[in-house]
C-alpha cells in the first residue's frame, strides 16, 4: 500500500485525538484504586491496560481496517502499514499508583516510523512527531538539550528482567564512569519524549519492545536528537536496543552501551 500525504494526514488527524481520549480513559482508572495482576516477575499489569488498547483497538480497526495493529497486550502482526500501541506504558507505576505513565502510539509505514504520539494525561502533555515535519508537544515545536559536558548531563538507562543483572550493572558503571547522572522513572515512552523536549539528554536501554519506544524515538529524531536504527534491525518483530541522546552527549552513550547511532 502506498501512503500519500493526504492519508497520513487522516491518520494524524484520528491519533492526535484518539491518544486524548485513551489517556482520559486510563486516568479516569488511575482515580479509583483498580489493583494489578502479575504477567511474570516485575510485569505488572492492570485492568486497564485491556481496556485501553480496546478502545484503541477497535477504533483504528473501524477507521482505518486496511492497517494492520501490534499492541502490548493483544498482540497482532507487523505488516507493511502498522499501528503500534502501549496503551499504558509505566504500568508499573500505574498499578502502584504513581502518576507517571503515558499512552504511546506510533504508525509504521514500509518499515518506516511515519507518526508517533506519547500522551501523559497527569500533567496534560500530548507529544507528536511526524515524519520530516519536527516534533511537538501540545502544539509548539520542541529541540532536544544543548548539553555537551558529561557533568551536566541526566540520562536514563532503562531496565527490565529480559537484560542480566550483570551486564546492566557494567553499562550504568560505564555511564557513571563519565560523570553524568543516571535515572530511571519507569516509563520508557516517556523516558524518550522527556529527551525530545530537552527535558533529559539521553535515554537508553538494551532491549525493548516496539510498542514502548517507536513513538519516542521518532520525536527525539524529529527534535535534532541521535537515535539507533531500532526498525533496520528487526525492531519491530523482535524488538531490540534502544538509543536516543541530544547530539553533546551522544558519543558518551554509546561508548557505555554499545548501541549504535543510525
Ligand atoms: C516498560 C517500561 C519500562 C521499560 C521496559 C518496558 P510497560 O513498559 O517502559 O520503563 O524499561 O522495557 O517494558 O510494561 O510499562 O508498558
Amino acid at each position: 500500500m502506498t501512503m500519500t500525504s493526504e492519508d497520513l494526514d487522516r491518520r494524524e488527524k484520528t491519533l492526535v485525538a484518539l491518544i486524548r481520549e485513551a489517556g482520559a480513559l486510563a486516568q479516569r482508572a488511575f482515580a479509583i484504586e483498580g489493583g494489578f495482576e502479575m504477567k511474570g516477575p516485575q510485569d505488572f499489569l492492570t485492568v486497564t491496560d485491556a481496556a485501553v488498547e480496546t478502545l484503541v483497538r477497535e477504533r483504528l480497526k473501524r477507521l482505518f481496517p486496511e492497517d494492520g495493529f501490534l499492541g502490548e497486550e493483544s498482540g497482532g502482526t507487523p505488516g507493511e502499514a502498522v499501528w503500534v500501541v502501549d496503551p499504558i506504558d509505566g504500568t508499573a507505576n500505574f498499578a502502584r499508583r504513581i502518576p507517571h505513565y503515558c499512552v504511546s502510539i506510533a504508525f509504521v509505514g514500509g518499515n518506516e516510523m511515519l507518526l508517533g504520539a506519547i500522551y501523559d494525561p497527569v500533567h496534560d502533555e500530548l507529544y507528536f512527531a511526524r515524519a520530516g515535519r519536527g516534533a511537538f508537544r501540545n502544539g509548539m515545536e520542541i529541540r532536544v538539550a544543548p548539553t555537551a559536558a558529561a557533568g551536566s548531563a541526566c540520562v536514563e538507562l532503562g531496565w527490565s528482567t529480559r537484560i542480566s543483572n550483570g551486564v546492566y550493572l557494567d553499562v550504568l558503571s560505564k555511564i557513571l564512569g563519565t560523570g553524568a547522572n543516571v535515572r530511571r522513572a519507569a516509563t520508557g515512552a516517556l523516558g524518550l519524549a522527556y529527551v525530545a523536549d530537552g527535558r533529559s539528554d539521553a535515554y537508553a536501554e538494551l532491549h525493548m519492545h516496539p510498542w514502548d519506544c517507536l513513538a519516542g524515538l521518532l520525536l527525539v529524531r524529529e527534535a535534532g536528537g541521535v537515535v539507533c536504527d531500532f526498525l533496520g534491525r528487526d525492531g519491530l518483530e523482535s524488538g531490540g536496543a534502544v538509543l536516543a541522546a541530544a547530539p553533546g552527549v551522544a558519543d558518551l552513550m554509546i561508548a557505555a552501551s554499545g548501541i549504535e547511532r543510525a
